[in-house]
């Protein structure tokens, strides 16, 4: 039996479908490639472009092929995005998450790992944040994101399919090999713009307001490898496959770094001296950012291993350096 990972050949989804097919499991990745690249998609996988707003795809999918369990990464993720293009995030995200969840029901596939989010909490009541804290999205990416998760709980009351729900913090880095990495057009994350700089795309990295409750004023943000969110997933579909019951998780290292930390590190890590600037504060940020993760230690067995910020930016350049346009040759 196969394992369907939606999103394959995004980001966290290409980097858990190497994880999977490095397991011994056989993978089918299903993406529309709006957002993703085909090259990210391990070539061992069986790939089908589709959109999951079409029902019909999913059908004709879910009965060419013998699927146990799915990953659900398709859809979009950017929060400023969100705020101007509301309807987008409701249409990608939860409506083609309803058709997912009715083409699963009718073909009896009854687990599902999904990509949740650390902007379901909203600003946080405090740090580190609990599964169990307020969930007050400040912006449509969490909101869409939040209403997925109950979305699915009403669904599993009803038709018995149960899921797991990730919360992930801040995603970064690549893969070990070199092959996979960090690409987004166009790129809003933190660490893939700093590393511009040194690859000659941006002459400096604007820092997001230096006045936040903060010991440097600059926002904290826990980050976490990408290959340590790609093996949650294999821990989750275990979990779900041994009769675990639905169940939420954050993914984070429980370490806050701020902007200017993170930038100080990637000027060790690359030997360029990073020009930086002080700029208005971008809407909606949270001054803070820390996960508890001690939940998806103790249910799930997980063991981040890259927990060192210097290794972390160290294999996000490895990636930059080699391909400074990302998939684009
Ligand atoms: N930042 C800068 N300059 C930049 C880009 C970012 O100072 O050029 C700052 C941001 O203001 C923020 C921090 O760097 O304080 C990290 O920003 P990212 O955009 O890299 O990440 P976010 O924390 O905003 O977002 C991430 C995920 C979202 C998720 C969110 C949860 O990318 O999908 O965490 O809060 F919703």
């Amino acid at each position: 039996m196969a394992i369907l990972v939606l999103g394959g050949a995004g980001y966290i989804g290409s980097h858990t479908v190497y994880e999977l097919i490095d397991a011994g499991r056989d993978v089918v990745v299903a993406d529309n490639l709006l957002t993703g690249f085909k090259e990210a998609v391990h070539p061992k996988a069986r790939f089908y472009q589709l959109d999951i707003r079409d029902r019909g795809a999913l059908d004709t999918l879910f009965q060419a092929e013998n699927i146990e369990g799915v990953i659900h990464f398709a859809a979009s993720s950017q929060v400023g995005e969100s705020m101007s293009n509301p309807l987008k995030y409701y249409d990608n995200n939860l409506y083609g998450t309803m058709v997912l969840l009715q083409s699963m029901v009718a073909h009896g596939v009854d687990k599902i790992v999904f990509s949740s989010t650390a902007a379901t909490y909203g600003e946080p009541e405090s740090v580190p944040i609990l599964e169990t804290d307020r969930t007050q999205p400040t912006n449509c990416y969490g909101e869409t994101k939040l209403s997925m998760e109950h979305m699915m709980s009403w669904v599993s009351k009803a038709h018995g399919l149960r899921y797991v729900a990730l919360r992930y913090f801040n995603a970064c880095g690549a893969h070990a090999s070199g092959k996979i990495g960090e690409a987004h057009n166009p790129e809003t994350h933190l660490i893939p713009l700093i590393l511009q700089v040194p690859n000659g795309q941006r002459e400096k990295i604007s820092v997001f307001g230096d006045d936040y409750p903060t010991p440097d004023g600059t926002c904290i943000r826990d980050y976490i490898h990408v290959t340590d969110l790609a093996q949650a997933h294999i821990l989750a579909l275990n979990y779900l496959m041994k009769g675990g019951d639905n169940n939420v998780f954050n993914l984070g290292n429980g370490v806050g770094f701020s902007v200017n930390e993170v930038i100080e590190v990637a000027r060790a890590v690359t030997g360029h001296p990073i020009p930086a600037e002080v700029s208005p504060r971008r809407a909606g940020d949270p001054a803070q950012l820390i996960a508890s993760s001690e939940k998806a230690k103790s249910v799930l067995g997980w063991k981040p291993q890259y927990d060192d910020l210097n290794t972390i930016v160290s294999s996000a350049w490895n990636w930059h350096k080699a391909h400074p346009h990302g998939y684009e040759k």
